[in-house]
C-alpha cells in the first residue's frame, strides 16, 4: 500500500486550501483529509472524521491509510481560546503530543505543526521582530504555541523527530473563513465590503499586525515540508513575514475599488490581544535556510481577494 499524507483539521481555514494544493501535487487518493467537522463538497478524495483528542482513533486512521506524513492544523485560535482556556490548552497541547509520539515511535516520518506570531508578547520588540527574542506571550493560545515550539525542538533533539514549523502571521484568503482569531477582521472586511460596503472593525484603526495572503502561506508550508532535512536548522518554528498593515491601510486599499466603502471602529477584547503582538517580522532565517520569499503585497492581495470574492458572490457561494 502506498504511503499517504494526513491533514488534521482539513475543514478549517488553512486545511481547506492545503488539502487542495497537496492533492494537486501528490494525487487525490494520497492525501487524507480529516476533521471533527464534515468537509465542504469541493474536497475530492478520502475523508475521515477524527477527534484528535482520541489517540486510538488517530492511530487506526494512520494504520488504515499507511500515513507517513502528518499536517496537524487542529487548534483553538487566540480569541476562542481566551473564552475557554482549559479546553484550548488540552486541545492545542494533547493533539501535538499525540502526533509527536507517533513519530517518536517510528509510525510516521514527518510532521508539520503551525506556530504563530502569538508566541510573542508585550515585551517583545514590535518592529522587525527577530527569530530569537523575548517571548512572554499573554494569551492562552500564545502560551500553547510557545510551549509547543519547545516540545517540537525537544522531540527533534532527543528522539530525532522530523518536525517542521512556521510562525504564521494572520492569514487572509477567499476560499475559506477563519474561526476565532484576532486577525480574522482582515478576511471579514473583504466580505462586508463586497456585500454591504460597510465594515465595523473590532480593532482600532492603527492596529498594525503581520499578515499574509493564503497562497503565500500554502507555498511556505509545502516548501518547508519538501526541503531537505539538513536545511531545516530551526526545529522550534520559523518566523515568516508577508504584509504588515492596519485596518485603516487595508480599508484605504479597498476604497480604491469601492469609493463608497466605509469603516467604523468598535474595539472589543481582541484589541488587547492585537496590542500584545508584533507589527512586523524578520524572516531572514527562512529566507536563508529554505529560500523563502513572499509574492504578495497589500495591493496585489486586495486585487485578488476582491476579484475572487466577487466571482463567488455571483455564484451565490458566499
Ligand atoms: N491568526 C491567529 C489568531 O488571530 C494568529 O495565529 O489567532
Amino acid at each position: 500500500m502506498s504511503e499517504t499524507i494526513l491533514v488534521i483539521g482539513s475543514s478549517g481555514q488553512i486545511g481547506t486550501e492545503l488539502v487542495e494544493e497537496l492533492r494537486k501535487i501528490y494525487g487525490n487518493q494520497n492525501v487524507i483529509a480529516s476533521d471533527i467537522k464534515e468537509p465542504n463538497n469541493s474536497q475530492e478524495g478520502p475523508f475521515e472524521t477524527l477527534n484528535i483528542l482520541d489517540k486510538d482513533q488517530l492511530l487506526s486512521i494512520i494504520n488504515k491509510h499507511n500515513v507517513k506524513e502528518v499536517y496537524l492544523l487542529a487548534a483553538l485560535l487566540s480569541a476562542t481560546a481566551e473564552k475557554n482556556p482549559e479546553f484550548a490548552w488540552e486541545l492545542n497541547m494533547n493533539s501535538l503530543f499525540h502526533v509527536l509520539n507517533l513519530a517518536k515511535d517510528g509510525i510516521i516520518n514527518k510532521i508539520f505543526w503551525p506556530s504563530s506570531i502569538a508566541v510573542f508578547g508585550p515585551t517583545t520588540p514590535k518592529q522587525n521582530t527577530p527569530q530569537s527574542t523575548i517571548m512572554e506571550p499573554s494569551t492562552v493560545y500564545g502560551i500553547s504555541k510557545q510551549a509547543g515550539e519547545r516540545w517540537c525542538e525537544y522531540y527533534h533533539k532527543k528522539y530525532n523527530v522530523d518536525v517542521r514549523s512556521i510562525r504564521y502571521p494572520g492569514l487572509i484568503g477567499y476560499k475559506s473563513l477563519p474561526g476565532g482569531g484576532t486577525t480574522d477582521y482582515a478576511v471579514d472586511i473583504f466580505h462586508q465590503a463586497i456585500k454591504t460596503r460597510q465594515y465595523k472593525c473590532f480593532l482600532n484603526e492603527s492596529s498594525t499586525l503581520p499578515m499574509m495572503y493564503m497562497p503565500d502561506a500554502i507555498k511556505a508550508t509545502i516548501q518547508i515540508m519538501q526541503a531537505p532535512s539538513e536545511q531545516i536548522k530551526i526545529r522550534s518554528s520559523y518566523n515568516l513575514a508577508g504584509i504588515s498593515f492596519n485596518p485603516k491601510e487595508i480599508s484605504d486599499e479597498i476604497k480604491k475599488h469601492f469609493s463608497d466603502f466605509e469603516i467604523f471602529y468598535e474595539e472589543d477584547f481582541r484589541q488587547q490581544i492585537a496590542d500584545s503582538w508584533p507589527q512586523s517580522i524578520d524572516d531572514s532565517h527562512a529566507q536563508i535556510d529554505w529560500n523563502w520569499h513572499s509574492n504578495y503585497n497589500l495591493e496585489t492581495m486586495t486585487n485578488d481577494m476582491i476579484k475572487n470574492l466577487e466571482q463567488l458572490l455571483k455564484q451565490n457561494k458566499i
